[in-house]
């Protein structure tokens, strides 16, 4: 590993906070009254997303996380970036900073930061830095579902081009012998790992299988064909009173003849591409139909990350190098999911593809802490979920930066969310029969 304090390690930070801040302003760059409206209830207006991000960077950069210190807004108007105290879905009716305004605060505040990365000395902890970048980043894939959701004409065109899928690969499986791995990651493999992937520690799994690659959009719409929204004994009880509930027909964004509008963008359902936009509760009942279940994240992780001829982990599934086009389809600018069998280059140990990039994965694992959890500077990033009604998401998708994931990355949501970018990875106990 870089040294903390070397200069490869600012100029990495440096380039890491600049991918960050062109991918915000890209995803920013609309009309005002894009920018102010709020699309979905479930989802800020681009404009709130815009100042928290210069807020939270002032806040955890210039000012060592005590907001009790002056910043570089007032008081009364930082407040209404607070996301603990102000609801998603009544964010626009905030006095908000204008576009304008917004902008000129973000590279304000950005001038200041990288004057302090310039003289980070050699005992600094530049963990900040990079907790910084994970948390644009992470705004930056909420605005995409913001955008998705958005009625009306494209914003973002039409993605850049993917690599070819290969055929045979969809529903197929992969053994995982069972036995001990290290679960988890510490601070000296992956100082910019955040305090819920912490601390490192060996588990024991049984033997299971998990799905090559992720389900694919003509695999769940055979689900849908079958009758799969309409037959109760698929679904957990919560699962069914939610699929009713909602109304729930088919995916999100899927119309009823095989098409989907996303991003502004009308087109026919790739077969061939894995089924985003599920809620846990359709994940779960698929599975059930198709003879599988969801992996639990711990299972997850040690097919994604383990490696049983050295015992070791591997820093990503396919090794140490770095991701690359070759072998994960991260970074966001596709604007969709690869076909399965996109990137053999990118396969673990085990042979699983995919496992980073195209979809965040849903796993039958509630959010807790490892055993021997810290919390970060940040302390209220992962604590106050922990036990709550979430489960816990695997992966990254097609929309997430390629610094800031990791094998040992752990998302979570409510199980009935979709407009994320979560799909479907299938496991077994035991081999799975003829399919
Ligand atoms: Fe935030």
């Amino acid at each position: 590993m870089t040294s903390p304090t070397s200069p490869a390690l600012r100029e990495r930070l440096a380039r890491d906070l600049e991918s960050a801040r062109g991918r915000t302003l890209l995803l920013t760059d609309h009309d005002d009254p894009v920018l102010l409206a709020q699309h979905t209830p479930l989802l800020s207006p681009l404009v709130w997303d815009l100042a928290h991000i210069g807020q939270q960077e002032d806040l955890w950069l210039l000012r060592a996380g005590d907001g009790r210190r002056e910043g570089l807004l007032p008081p009364d108007v930082e407040a209404l970036y607070d996301a603990f105290t102000h609801p998603r879905a009544g964010r626009a009716r905030l006095p908000l900073l204008p576009p304008v305004e917004a902008r000129a605060f973000c590279r304000e505040v950005r001038g200041r930061v990288l004057d302090r990365l310039e003289r980070l000395g050699p005992d600094d902890d530049p963990f900040d830095f990079a907790m910084v970048v994970s948390h644009e980043q992470q705004h930056d894939e909420t605005m995409l579902q913001a955008l998705a959701l958005r009625p009306g004409a494209a914003l973002l065109g039409p993605g850049t081009p993917l690599p070819a899928g290969r055929p045979g690969v969809a529903g197929s499986s992969v053994a995982v012998p069972g036995g001990p791995f290290l679960l988890g990651v510490d601070p000296a493999a992956e100082p910019f790992s955040l305090d819920n992937e912490r601390p490192a520690h060996w588990v024991d799994v049984p033997a299971f299988h998990i799905g090559r690659v992720p389900v694919t959009n003509a695999e769940f719409a055979s689900f849908v064909t079958d009758g799969g929204y309409r037959t109760p004994r698929w679904w957990s009880d919560r699962g069914w009173q939610h699929r009713c509930a909602a109304g729930l027909e088919r995916p999100e964004f899927w119309g009823p003849d095989g098409t989907r509008v996303r991003f502004g963008v009308e087109e026919d359902l790739p077969p061939d591409e894995p089924v985003q936009h599920v809620t846990f509760f359709e994940a779960e009942a698929y599975a059930a139909w198709a003879g599988a279940r969801l992996p639990t994240e711990v299972e997850w992780e040690k097919a994604a990350a383990w490696d049983p001829a050295t015992g070791r982990r591997r820093r990503y599934p396919w090794g140490s190098a770095e991701p690359t086009h070759e072998l994960a389809n991260l970074g966001g600018a596709a604007l969709r999911p690869a076909p399965v069998g996109a990137y053999p280059q990118g396969a673990s140990a085990y042979g699983a593809e995919q496992l980073l990039g195209d979809v965040w994965e849903w796993t039958s694992s509630p959010f807790r802490p490892w055993p021997g959890f810290r919390p970060m500077l940040y302390a209220d990033y992962s604590a106050p979920f922990f036990g709550g009604d979430y489960r816990v998401l695997r992966g990254g998708a097609w929309s997430v930066a390629p610094s800031v994931i990791r094998p040992s990355f752990r998302n979570w949501d409510h199980p009935i969310r979709r407009q994320i970018f979560s799909g479907i990875r299938l496991a077994w106990d035991d081999a799975p029969g003829a399919r």
